[in-house]
């Protein structure tokens, strides 16, 4: 197991919105999680890669508490790409790179042949090679993504967490960046996490989902059997008719917004069954 997060919960001010969660990561999978806007996806995220404090329980890396390990041996082991991100105004595409590599530097900034040669495969790897001199703030909202998931590569880490990383990106992008998620964990045993809001394509890439819903995770398992009409009826309030994807094997699904008479009806049925 490479990360595991025990009984966590996570507030901010007095506002609990991450409630007494267990979720674990094993080594070389990909595993998503996926859940309604608000769930609380990206506090879980942030509080997994020490970018924001619990208010109770543990996150554990490889058995040791994620707390007590230095932020340059976890930048080591551990890349994250956040959902939103500052943009450093005048970095170009190589600069922000570059800074991948600095957890196993000196942090003289200085580079040897290795972090060059590094630097130009996550270059090649995310189509960025020849935006390289280019400065970020002159990039599309896509290219900018890549730049940054270009910086989560050259870390060379056993593990990338990437917060929504098909963002901004048109649909042939898309397919590029969950591929090139997909070779890296195959070819270079790379461990997975994401969010992601693309229920099909977290079906198509993920070994293993969670599903939260109001900051608690209600579902856990394969995504062919974890999400199913019924469980996307209940916490994503869609009705969906599925499919066989031939050419990938894996289940994909149309979705139809609930007809609001079948919710309230539902709703009044629960209502009525409590009742009595
Ligand atoms: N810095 C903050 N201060 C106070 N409340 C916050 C803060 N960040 C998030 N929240 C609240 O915590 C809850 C969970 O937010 P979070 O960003 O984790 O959701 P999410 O599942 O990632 O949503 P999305 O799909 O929209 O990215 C939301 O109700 C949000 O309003
Ligand atoms: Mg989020």
């Amino acid at each position: 197991m490479l990360i595991e997060a025990k009984n966590l919960s996570v507030s901010y001010d007095k506002k609990v919105v991450v409630h007494n969660i267990d979720l674990h990561v094993n080594k070389g999978e990909i595993l998503s999680i996926v859940g309604p806007n608000g769930c609380g996806k990206s506090t879980v995220l942030k509080s997994l890669t020490r970018l924001l404090k619990p208010s109770g329980g543990d996150v554990l890396f490889e058995g040791k508490l994620i707390k007590k390990i230095s932020t340059k041996d976890i930048a080591k082991r551990l890349a994250v790409l956040p959902q939103i991100r500052q943009t450093p105004e005048d970095f170009d595409v190589e600069t922000l790179i570059r800074y991948g590599r600095y957890p196993h530097g000196n942090f003289s900034g200085k580079l040897n042949d290795e972090d060059r040669r590094i630097i130009k495969w996550a270059l090649k790897q995310t189509g960025m090679t020849h935006y390289k001199n280019q400065k970020l703030t002159q990039l599309s909202g896509g290219e900018r993504q890549r730049a940054w998931i270009a910086m989560a590569l050259a870390q060379k880490t056993d593990i990338i967490v990437l917060d929504e990383p098909t963002t901004f990106l048109d649909l042939s992008h898309q397919l590029e960046v969950l591929e090139l998620i997909k070779a890296l964990n195959k070819t270079e045993n790379v461990t997975i996490l994401m969010v992601l809001h693309d229920l099909n394509q977290a079906i198509r890439y993920s070994d293993r989902v969670y599903v939260m819903k109001r900051g608690n995770i209600i579902a856990e398992g394969k995504p062919e059997d974890v999400l199913s009409s019924k469980r996307l009826r209940e916490v994503f309030h869609i009705d969906s008719d599925f499919y066989t994807d031939f050419r990938n094997d894996s289940p994909h699904f149309i979705a139809h917004r609930m007809k609001v008479e079948d919710h309230d009806s539902k709703c009044s049925a629960k209502r009525k069954k409590a009742i009595q």
